[in-house]
């Protein structure tokens, strides 16, 4: 595996996807990733931002062992083998993103492209010692979306549970109003061309091990230990 690292733009604006969409030369605004270009390089799995036994016990180090040793590098073993020797071999993995939504034919890329990309997203949404009151800006942004901090948390709680099958909940920015939704497998909210400030992964594999079939527990549990509200700020303001 080439030791070059491949990451994910956590601010990817919708600007910036639609650019991609589009083909156009974009290097990606990076807020606290390495470099998101690569050229004739794997993808390597980004490393997580904590230790796997410090987010217990909401996640165990038995999940995340599970969640991103097998599944998220699951993710990027089989997107390196998809596209060697394809077109897209030296993309970024937004512009894979872009390059593969809606096509029929390139489902298998975009599952695994998104799929890294929602991961690395979602270890990024949560951080040890999370939840509380979100910074003021973000916080001020909520109560105009939402009225309070806690509507917003109880609109997060019902998507990641009415969520049938596998999916993710989304806190996104739509235009200039904060709004909560769901996507279903991989897709994400860039490809509706919103801009994702935090997400939450509801696939059984995030929760099973330590809540089994209590998908409201965990998803509880994290909004109120876990959620990173510094990082949905960062990308509101990037
Ligand atoms: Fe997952």
């Amino acid at each position: 595996m080439n030791t070059q690292e491949t990451t994910i733009s956590p601010a990817l604006s919708r600007r910036d996807f639609l650019s991609a969409s589009a083909g156009a030369a974009l290097l990606f605004a990076v807020g606290g990733f390495p470099g998101s270009v690569r050229a004739t390089t794997a993808l390597t799995l980004p490393p997580l931002p904590y230790a796997d036994n410090s987010l217990a016990p909401v996640i165990s180090a038995k999940t995340i062992g599970f969640h991103y040793g097998k599944h998220h590098k699951g993710y990027v073993d089989n997107l390196n083998k998809l596209v060697t020797g394809t077109e897209f071999a030296d993309l970024s993995l937004e512009k894979i993103i872009a390059a593969t939504a809606g096509q029929t034919e390139k489902t298998a890329i975009f599952n695994n492209a998104a799929q890294i990309w929602n991961h690395t997203f979602y270890w990024r949404s949560l951080k040890v010692n999370g939840g509380g009151e979100p910074p003021a800006a973000l916080k001020q942004k909520i109560e105009a979306s939402f009225d309070s901090v806690d509507a917003c948390k109880k609109e997060l709680l019902t998507a990641a549970t009415t969520q049938f099958g596998s999916g993710w909940a989304w806190l996104v920015l739509d235009s200039d109003k904060l709004k909560v939704i769901k996507t279903g497998n991989a897709d994400l909210p860039l490809t509706q061309g919103m801009k994702p400030l935090l997400t939450i992964d509801v696939w059984e594999h995030a929760y099973y091990l330590d809540y089994q079939n209590r998908r409201a527990d965990y998803v509880n549990a994290v909004l109120d230990k876990l959620i990173n509200w510094v990082f949905a700020a960062e990308n509101l303001s990037a």
